[in-house]
């Protein structure tokens, strides 16, 4: 594995400020394998927010009292520690607060795409994109004429960089990739797909929903120009996304959303537009979430990301070699290595899915079933859905057993 020599993580102590994790299902002792969905929040980050509610809470940017001005300083702040956390040098000027990756998605795709895009102008994806990208850029494609083309998987769930030379070419105006992907567990080489991109003039978008939260990511190194993440994975609050973008595009581009907070000189005819973040965060923002946000990056580095990503991987190892030892059984994606991520997707020959799920969840073991927002992709599989068990700093070689137990359990249950 990559990342050996780290110092392993004492997930004792960790949990012990998940007190989530601490409880019992119908008498078992819950065992959390859906970190890929949403991840929990531990108490530091927990704290903040209550701390602030209790102590801060007021609107930002529109008053001038002793609340509203700390509020503001912690909201604004929030931005230049979570854009410190990704790499951004320009602070807040590159990094805006969102509801989650979907949303910063969306703004890109409506923003530049509605804009940008016409006839003759190629978007290319990957197989493997969330529906967060995949909807929303075959929509915007749709409304302005541009055609979509999806870089291919190969059989062992890896993207094919020889397609991917094919796919993007002098027509391509904007590449939006994912860079780890949550049902194959891929980390995609997103550095080699902006360079190829880049080489032909075209933007690049990469959704990061499933990188941020477990490794180390460098939004300047990978030189993308648009990078999306959501708090909610990340040991942070729901209801609060990021999207990086480089200063001068995020300067250049109109407002996605229109309203109060991100305005600069409004009057009956016309309207002019404030800064970058703020022209694209109208109405009352997610204050606490953002508190919530900045604590749950200043927990991560803590932890230290490459002992994030070290854990992680050392947990899909685990899990792969003990799920691969059960009969019918089938994994998808890369073998463990430095190109799979910590979650592990599967289908059980004869039993469903969703059964399989069902019956974990009489286990206490939480795990996730479904097409997990990639449709396509699982038709490019051959399968409906699949299962997903996915892992965080919380989790335990141990938590595999009762997993495993779930899974020859389904199976007995429908031989
Ligand atoms: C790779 C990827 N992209 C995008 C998303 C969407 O994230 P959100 O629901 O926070 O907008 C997810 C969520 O599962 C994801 O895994």
């Amino acid at each position: 594995m990559s990342h050996q020599r780290v110092e392993p993580l004492d997930v004792e102590a960790i949990r012990a400020e998940y007190p989530i994790l601490d409880q019992s299902v119908d008498g078992t002792p819950l065992v959390y394998l859906d970190s890929a969905a949403t991840a929990q929040t531990p108490d530091p980050v927990v704290d903040a927010m209550s701390d602030y509610y209790r102590e801060t809470n007021a609107n930002v940017h529109r008053g001038i009292h002793h609340l509203s001005q700390q509020a503001s300083a912690a909201y604004e702040e929030a931005h230049d520690r979570v854009a410190e956390f990704v790499g951004a040098s320009g602070g807040r000027k590159e990094l805006v607060f969102t509801k989650n990756t979907t949303e910063s998605e969306n703004l890109i795709a409506h923003a530049w795409g509605l804009r940008e895009l016409g006839p003759g102008d190629e978007v290319v994806l990957t197989q493997m994109e969330h529906h967060a990208s995949l909807v929303t850029w075959q929509q915007v494609a749709m409304r302005t004429g541009a055609d979509v083309k999806y870089i291919e998987v190969t059989e062992d769930g890896r993207l094919d960089m020889d397609h991917a030379r094919e796919c993007i070419t002098d027509d391509t105006a904007m590449l939006s990739a994912v860079h780890v992907s949550n049902t194959l567990g891929t980390v995609n080489p997103v550095n080699e797909l902006v360079d190829l991109a880049h080489e032909h003039d075209a933007l690049t978008f990469i959704d990061g929903a499933q990188a941020v939260p477990t490794r180390p990511v460098d939004v300047e190194a990978i030189d993308a120009d648009f990078y999306a993440f959501s708090g909610h994975k990340m040991a942070g609050p729901t209801g609060i996304g990021c999207l990086y973008g480089k200063e001068a595009l995020l300067a250049e581009l109109d407002p996605y959303l229109y309203g109060g907070g991100m305005i600069r000189k409004v009057t009956y005819d016309d309207s002019t537009w404030g800064e970058v973040p703020w022209k694209f965060e109208p109405g009352t923002p997610p204050i606490a979430e953002a508190v919530g946000l900045h604590a749950a990056v200043d927990y991560l580095e803590e932890i230290g990301m490459e002992r994030v990503q070290a854990h992680e991987e050392h947990l899909a190892e685990a899990a792969y070699d003990a799920l691969s030892d059960i009969d019918g059984l089938t994994i998808y994606g890369p073998e463990p290595g430095p190109d799979r991520a910590g979650l592990v997707s599967f289908t059980l020959e004869n039993v469903h899915a969703h059964d399989l799920a069902s019956i974990c969840n009489d286990h206490a073991v939480a795990i996730r079933a479904g097409d997990h927002c990639t449709q396509p992709l699982h038709d490019t599989l051959g399968v409906a859905a699949t299962a997903r068990a996915s892992f965080y700093v919380y989790n335990t070689v141990d938590e595999i057993e009762p997993l495993v137990e779930a899974i020859e359990d389904a199976q007995s249950l429908f031989a």
